[in-house]
């Protein structure tokens, strides 16, 4: 790992506007972007095109190992598992639940480190998860805590979802959020805690130009 190459952590729930905020931070920077959650989404999609077993650790930590993920350079970029393009099964809600059931076990952590680090490269990264900040670049110079109330986070991946045309429910969707981020808060590993000296940013009430200018103003302070 180059710890000379700049890094923003920007880490918090779902549904704060993590995504959309950091890759356009990532953007006017001109630093590269780390997408840590569509990694654990690819490993679950990993999980259901071979038949493992969510709760099978061992077999999660080999596919882990051996998976070949890529991330095109397009924006939105297209993520390549194996050699095919898996960009629609990624956002959908089943998914990120899957994602945080296998990211709830320490070997299976371990076994993503190296890949998220790899992304630590001339002449910065902007990296967006829920242990950015604590485990996968501690000495992050530059460090973000974006979230927002729950209401309006399931309101936004609503809005989100929607837009991809997928279709989900309001009500099933905010108590599947709330499950999943309880599950990432309570988790022994790695759990989402707002890391040593990170700026807090609360979105409810902002704009994603307000949030994105938060996130520029922990860089250039
Ligand atoms: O950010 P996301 O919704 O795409 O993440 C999907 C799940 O992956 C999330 O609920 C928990 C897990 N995850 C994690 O444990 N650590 C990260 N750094 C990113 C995601």
């Amino acid at each position: 790992m180059s710890t000379d190459v700049p890094v923003l952590t920007i880490d918090g729930p779902s549904g704060s506007g993590k995504g959309t905020v950091s890759r356009a931070v990532a953007q006017r920077l001109g630093w590269h972007f780390l997408d840590s959650g569509a990694i654990y989404r690819a490993l679950a999609v990993a999980a259901a095109r071979t038949g493992t077993a969510l709760d099978d650790i061992a077999a999660i930590v080999r596919l882990a190992e051996t998976m070949d993920l890529r991330f095109t350079a397009d924006d939105p970029a297209r993520i390549l598992l194996d050699g095919v393009d898996i960009s629609a099964e990624i956002p959908t809600e089943s998914c990120g639940n899957a994602a945080s059931r296998i990211a709830a076990h320490g070997p299976v952590r371990k076994a993503l480190l190296e890949k998220q680090r790899a992304f630590r490269k001339p002449p910065g990264l902007v990296a967006d998860g829920r242990d950015m900040g604590t485990v996968v670049f501690p000495d992050a110079p530059f460090k973000v805590f974006l979230t927002a109330s729950a209401a309006v986070r399931a309101e936004r991946r609503y809005k989100q979802l929607k837009e991809k045309g997928i279709d989900v429910n309001l009500q099933t969707l905010t108590q599947e959020i709330e499950e999943r981020d309880r599950r990432d808060r309570e988790r022994v590993e790695a759990p989402l805690v707002m890391a040593e000296g990170a700026v807090l940013v609360d979105s409810s009430d902002l704009t994603i130009e307000e949030a994105i200018a938060a996130c520029l103003g922990a860089v250039r302070q």
